[in-house]
Order: structure tokens, then sequence, then C-alpha cells
């Protein structure tokens, strides 16, 4: 286990898992297409500990970026068919639905314009920011979407070091759902991201939780995350809205 979990104050049950949330709704497990799984083999590896720890149905979310990561409808949809295969073929049977992570950048707002964006259940629209800093054109652009219709989500406002919980609730207030990375609360990201993390839920400003899940040290953390009170209370006793998406 990584060293940074060896201080943390834990459950010792262990028969916690994420059934009560069901879907998990940001990840990265379509093969090939991002920084996340590189080919089907990996993907079925993440999928798998994403099903051990009570995961019943996952909503894959590609990068879309202008800089890095080129993907279009057509390349999320392709990856999720291959994926599929792969997984028919290891007689695996989860519900996999694809969507993206859009990222802020100047072509977030065409796409929205152009209608070219890949949703979420009833009309949610998962979106990220830079992490050096926030996009200036926010509040517009979050306003436009509201007016089109979508109910945007920030993935995971916890890691955006420049914005502390006031700002993060300006968001909120702006009409963006938050969705927090559970891995977040083991450390994983700092303990910067940490904190917010807990202020979040503290202040009741969490309406998704999910995994980010790229690679298998996030699956580790999120099983490990099944230890920590916040994640407890989390599963146990908050208003998340994961469930809807089912
Ligand atoms: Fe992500």
């Amino acid at each position: 286990m990584f060293s940074f979990f060896k201080k943390k104050e834990r459950y010792t049950d262990t028969n916690l898992t994420y059934s009560s949330i069901a879907v998990d709704m940001h990840s990265h497990v379509l093969p090939g297409i991002d920084d996340g799984a590189q080919n089907p083999q990996e993907s079925i590896y993440l999928i798998r500990k994403m099903m051990e720890a009570g995961i019943t149905k996952i909503i894959a979310t590609p990068h879309i970026m202008a800089d890095y990561y080129k993907n279009t409808a057509e390349s999320i949809n392709g990856a999720l068919s291959i994926l599929k295969e792969a997984l028919v073929e290891e007689q695996i049977e989860i519900e996999i639905e694809a969507a993206a992570e859009h990222y802020f950048d100047e072509t977030f707002e065409d796409r929205i314009n152009n209608h070219k964006l890949m949703i979420i259940g009833e009309n949610y629209v998962l979106f990220e920011f830079s992490f050096i800093s926030p996009p200036p054109n926010a509040f517009p652009v979050i306003q436009r979407l509201i007016q089109l219709g979508h109910k945007p989500i920030l993935a995971h406002p916890e890691r955006y070091s420049y914005l502390d919980v006031d700002q993060i609730r300006t968001y909120r207030d702006w009409g963006c759902c938050l969705q927090l990375n559970t891995i977040s609360l083991t450390g994983y990201y700092g303990k910067t991201a940490q904190k917010t993390a807990e202020a979040l839920i503290d202040n009741q400003l969490v309406d998704f939780i999910s995994s980010d899940m790229h690679h298998p040290k996030h699956a580790d953390a999120f099983k490990y995350a099944l230890r920590l009170p916040y994640v407890h209370r989390l599963l146990t006793d908050y208003p998340l809205k994961n469930i809807l998406l089912k």
C-alpha cells in the first residue's frame, strides 16, 4: 500500500462498497484514446477492480482537449465498441456507456454552440478546468450551457489549487453540480486537495462522486478510500446524485 495511506484514520470494517451509488460517472477506461487505459486488457483490469468495489454501471468519460486528446463522438464510440467486444470475450457483464470529460479550452464554447457535446444521462455535461488558472469566461459559458438545457458538472473541484471552498461554492451557485474524486480523500493528489475535498463534504457541496480511474494505482486508491470515514459518510448518509444515472 502507498506510504501516504499509512497514518490516516480508517475503519477496520472493510465491508463497505460503492454499491449505494452504483454508477461511476467519470473514468478513463476506454482503450487507447486518452491518458487512461491504453488497450482493452488494461480497460478490463480497471473495470474488474471497479466491479469488485461495488460499481454496477460505468460511464466512461475520455478527455476531449484541443491540444492533446482531439476526441470526437466517433473516436469515443469506436473505443466503446472495442471495449464492449472485449468484455463479451471475457464474459464480463457490466453496463457501460460513454460520454466525455470536456476540457474548458477555446473549443469548448464552439462545441456547446455546435451541439457536439458528449452527454451523460439526462443532459449532464462533465467538464474540467486547467490546473493552472480558472477560465476567465467561465460564467457566460456555464450560463450558455444552462440556457441550452444542459446540467453542467464541474469535475474534481478539489483538485484546482487556485480555488478555495467559497470560490467553488460560487460555481455551484451558478448552477453547476460538483463531482468529487473519491481518491482525493486518501491524499492521493496531496494534502490541499484532500482538505478541500473534506471541506466540500462538510459544507454539503458534493453532488457526484467518482473514481476518475486512469490506471491501477487509482484502482488501489479507490478501494482504499472505502476505509475512510468521509467516504463512509458519502456512501451512507449524503444526498449524492450518482444513482440518478442508473
Ligand atoms: Fe478525468
